[in-house]
C-alpha cells in the first residue's frame, strides 16, 4: 500500500478523529501536525512503519537524534537490561558518572556537565548559570536562532527591527532578550559593549542546524567580544552536538564556548538534555543555583547515552553519515536540474537542508516525499550511519517526483 492509501484507510482515518478528541489540533508536536497525518507503529534502521505496515525511509530521524539509526542494537539490549534494573532510584548511580565522562572527554567546553530532561530545559539552565555567574539580566540571542520552547529564547525581531514576542509571553521578557541579525558583527559587538549582558547564545552552525550558515568570522567576533565584556558565551549544541564530529560544532570551528547546551544524539534518542561547560560556571549549581529535576540523568538515558557515545567516539559514524548525505545532495541537486526546477540542497555534516525556489513548492514539498514513502522533517533530511544504497536510490527516484507534484500548480 502507499502512504497516499495508507492514510485513507478506516484505521488511520478513525485513529486521526480520536487524536482530534484528546490532542489540540490532534498533534503532540508543532513539526507533526500536518495532514495527511501519519501513524507510526515501529521503526528500525532506516525505515518506519506505518500502522497498516506501510514502509517509509525516515530521515527525520528522531528530529536529529537518531545518528545511528532506529533500534540501534547495542542500545536496544542496554535500554533492555536496564529496564529490569529499574528505571529511577532517587539517588545518585554510576551510570550519570560514567555518562558525564563521555561528555567531558568529547566536547571541548565540557569541564562539567549537569543533566536536565530535554534540550529546552538545558537552555533555560544554561541562562541561569550565566546569570548568576555575571548578576546581569540581559541576555542576546541571534534573529532565526532556535533554542527550544522556552520565554527567555522566543523574542524575535518582526520585519521592521522592533522586538516582539510570541502569543502567551509576556512583551516585558522582550526588554530581557535583545535579538540581533547575522549580517553584521558589529550590531552584536554594540550590544555587548555597555557590560550589562549576561550571556550570548547562538546555534555556531547558523540557525536550524545550518539552515542559515554562519560566517565563522562572526562567531569568532562573538567570542572575543564576549570574552572581553564578561559575557557568558553559549553555543547551543542541541542538534551539532556529536553528530557533525565527536566534538560538535565547537570541534569543527576550533571556537570553545563557556557552556554548551547539548540534547538529541547525546542521550541515543531517549529524553535528555545537559549543560556542559566551564567548572567554575557549573560549580555555580552545587553553591548559588539549586536545579531540581525529577527525570535528570535518569537510569534509562543515561546507558543509552553512554552506548551511543562509544559508539560515536571516533567519529566512524559521523563519516558515514556524513558520505551519504554528500552523495543523496549531489543526486537531489541533479535531480532538481534535470528538472529544471529552481532550488538547491544545502548540506551541514549529515543534513540536508532543501531549498526550492518556489514558495509554495517549499511549502509541499514534505508532504509531497510522505507520498512517495520518504519522510523528512519539514524542508530538512537527517541522515544516519545506517541508510543504505537502496535508500538512497529510492530517496532520489522519490525526490525526482516528488519535486514536480510539489512545484505543480494546485
Ligand atoms: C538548536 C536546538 N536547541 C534546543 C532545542 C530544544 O530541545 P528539546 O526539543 O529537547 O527541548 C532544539 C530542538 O529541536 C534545537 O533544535
Amino acid at each position: 500500500m502507499t502512504v497516499t492509501e495508507a492514510v485513507h484507510t478506516r484505521a488511520h482515518i478513525d485513529l486521526a478523529e480520536r487524536a482530534r478528541q484528546v490532542l489540540p489540533g490532534g498533534a503532540t508536536h508543532a513539526s507533526r501536525s500536518y495532514d495527511p497525518r501519519i501513524y507510526v507503529a515501529r521503526s528500525s534502521g532506516s525505515r518506519k512503519w506505518l500502522i497498516d505496515g506501510t514502509e517509509l525511509i525516515d530521515y527525520t530521524m528522531g528530529h536529529g537524534a537518531l545518528l545511528l539509526g532506529h533500534a540501534h542494537p547495542a542500545i536496544v539490549t542496554a535500554v533492555q537490561e536496564q529496564v529490569a534494573r529499574g528505571t529511577h532510584y532517587g539517588a545518585a548511580h554510576p551510570l550519570e558518572v560514567e555518562w558525564a565522562e563521555l561528555i567531558t572527554a568529547l566536547v571541548p567546553s565540557a569541564d562539567k556537565v549537569r543533566f536536565t530532561a530535554s534540550g529546552t530545559e538545558a537552555v533555560m539552565l544554561a541562562l541561569r548559570v550565566a546569570r548568576a555567574a555575571t548578576g546581569r539580566d540581559r541576555i542576546l540571542k541571534l534573529q532565526e536562532h532556535f533554542h527550544g520552547w522556552s520565554d527567555a529564547v522566543s523574542p524575535f525581531l518582526d520585519r521592521d527591527g522592533r522586538t516582539r514576542t510570541p502569543a502567551g509571553v509576556p512583551a516585558a521578557l522582550g526588554l530581557l532578550t535583545t535579538v540581533v541579525r547575522t549580517d553584521d558583527p558589529a550590531d552584536l559587538e554594540a550590544a555587548l559593549a555597555g557590560g550589562d549582558v549576561a550571556a550570548v547564545i547562538m546555534e555556531a552552525s547558523g540557525a536550524h542546524y545550518g539552515q542559515l550558515p554562519l560566517d565563522p568570522s562572526f562567531i569568532a567576533a562573538a567570542r572575543a567580544a564576549s570574552t572581553a565584556t564578561g559575557t557568558v558565551l553559549i553555543f547551543d549544541e542541541v542538534v551539532t552536538g556529536f553528530r557533525v564530529a565527536p566534538g560538535g560544532m565547537q570541534s569543527v570551528l576550533g571556537i570553545t564556548p563557556d557552556i554548551s547546551v547539548l540534547g538529541k544524539v547525546m542521550a541515543g534518542g531517549l529524553p535528555s538534555g545537559a549543560v556542559a561547560g566551564r567548572g567554575a560556571l557549573l560549580e555555580l549549581l552545587a553553591t548559588t543555583i539549586a536545579h531540581p529535576g525529577t527525570f535528570n540523568a535518569n537510569p534509562l538515558s543515561a546507558v543509552a547515552g553512554i552506548a551511543t557515545l562509544r559508539l560515536v567516539a571516533d567519529g566512524a559514524p559521523q563519516r558515514t553519515a556524513d558520505a551519504y548525505a554528500t552523495s543523496l545532495a549531489a543526486e537531489w541537486t541533479g535531480a532538481l536540474a534535470a528538472a529544471g526546477i529552481p532550488g538547491t540542497i544545502r548540506r551541514l555534516s549529515s543534513i540536508l537542508h532543501i531549498f526550492l525556489g518556489e514558495p509554495s513548492a517549499q511549502a509541499r514539498i514534505a508532504n509531497a516525499m510522505r507520498a512517495e514513502g520518504v519522510d523528512i522533517l519539514n524542508t530538512s533530511a537527517f541522515c544516519s550511519s545506517v541508510h543504505t544504497i537502496a535508500d538512497l536510490e529510492q530517496s532520489v527516484a522519490a525526490f525526482a517526483r516528488a519535486i514536480v507534484v510539489a512545484s505543480s500548480p494546485t
